[in-house]
């Protein structure tokens, strides 16, 4: 399968793909990376590994429908199976989505739909989550629709709150013990064909999960 993953920051979970994809464990391809932000790191990480890496950004087109309209076209001529969110700061509109239903995935650093929506996304979700005072955290696979971060859930999983963490503490624990984890699980199920979407209910084909 054809993937092309989305970018804005660090690439921390692309580059948790890039290395299930070199062990075998997700047989699959990085077609391109593809960022919003001209100095993200993923940018880097995409050329060490000798994916292709662009920058395409909403701010070189006249609005966000030609924005789209020349991902899509983009997208199209190469083929692309899935596409994966990984820290990509842009909300798609319904058009983009309807071109891709049930072919984007995304990662959010909550247990959905808790601390998901606007205005959520990095720090202010750890930092929402200590100032309510939940016991347990986690991550989320999801498929993306057109509400934001609000389309049917594929993974989560949970890690316990620390009295002593801090927004900075929890995000390193949630990415490192949660979203590098479940992301390429995810995307392993997706490339074989294992997830099945039923409405909001997605259902997993697969004995081990
Ligand atoms: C992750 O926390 C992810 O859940 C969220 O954005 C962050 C991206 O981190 N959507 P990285 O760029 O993969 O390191």
């Amino acid at each position: 399968k054809k993937l092309a993953v989305f970018v804005s920051g660090s690439g921390s979970n692309l580059q948790a793909i890039i290395d299930a994809i070199k062990n075998g464990e997700i047989c699959a391809q990085i077609s391109c990376v593809i960022s919003n932000k001209k100095d993200a790191y993923a940018l880097e990480r995409a050329r060490q590994n000798r994916i292709e890496a662009y920058y395409i950004s909403k701010k070189d087109f006249p609005n966000e429908i030609e924005y789209e309209k020349y991902l899509v076209n983009f997208l199209k001529s190469r083929e692309i199976d899935y596409i994966i969110l990984a820290g990509f700061l842009y909300i798609f509109s319904e058009y983009f989505v309807e071109e891709f239903k049930n072919r984007i995935v995304n990662i959010h650093p909550s247990l959905l739909p808790a601390f998901g929506g606007k205005g959520m996304y990095g720090l202010n979700v750890h930092k929402s989550v200590i100032e309510y005072g939940v016991k347990v955290t986690g991550a989320t696979v999801h498929f993306v629709d057109s509400t934001t971060d609000g389309g049917p859930i594929i993974l989560q999983k949970a890690i316990y709150v620390r009295d002593d963490d801090t927004p900075e503490s929890l995000q390193k624990r949630v990415l490192e013990e949660v979203e590098w984890k479940i992301y390429p699980v995810a995307i392993k199920l997706l490339c074989e064909d294992k997830i099945e979407v039923i409405g909001r209910k997605v259902i997993i084909k697969d004995k081990e999960i």
